[in-house]
């Protein structure tokens, strides 16, 4: 059960990946976290027209879990055509809310490497910085 845990979430992410709007780059990108209650939130990347507005598939598949009142995050599986690595904004935004949570970042083969959130952004902003 546990070792199926991590293809379960890719095989989501895959599926988010196919909802992608990406017309500007033609990069289809899609997560999925699954949340401690055992829930799955899916995500994929939403382009517009006026680039800068694009926002990333990990972080709506964090946000549309956390606007259901869940933010306690046991996993998250990134699915792109060749394994890319996520944004440095999605680092810090999965930092946030889950250090520890392992990142499965895979590609339409198969799962390329699983490292801990905060493996991905050393010496990252935190909440201790905002204080003198
Ligand atoms: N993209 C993501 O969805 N997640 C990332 O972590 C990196 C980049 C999207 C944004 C844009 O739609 C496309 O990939 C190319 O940058």
């Amino acid at each position: 059960m546990i070792l199926e845990q991590p293809e379960k979430l890719v095989e989501q992410a895959r599926a988010a990946r196919l909802r992608a709007y990406a017309p500007y780059s033609r990069y289809l990108v899609g997560a999925a976290v699954l949340t401690a209650a055992g829930d799955v939130f899916t995500g994929c990347n939403i382009e517009n027209a006026s680039y800068g507005l694009t926002i990333c598939a990990e972080r709506v598949a964090i946000a549309s879990a956390i606007a259901a009142g869940q933010r306690d995050f046991v996993m998250l599986a990134l699915v792109t055509a060749n394994g890319g690595s996520p944004c440095g904004a999605c680092r810090q935004v999965m930092v946030e809310f889950a250090p520890d949570m392992p990142v499965i970042i895979a590609d339409e083969q198969g799962i390329r490497q699983t490292l801990p959130a905060h493996a991905l952004i050393p010496g990252f902003f935190g909440p201790e910085h905002l204080t003198p």
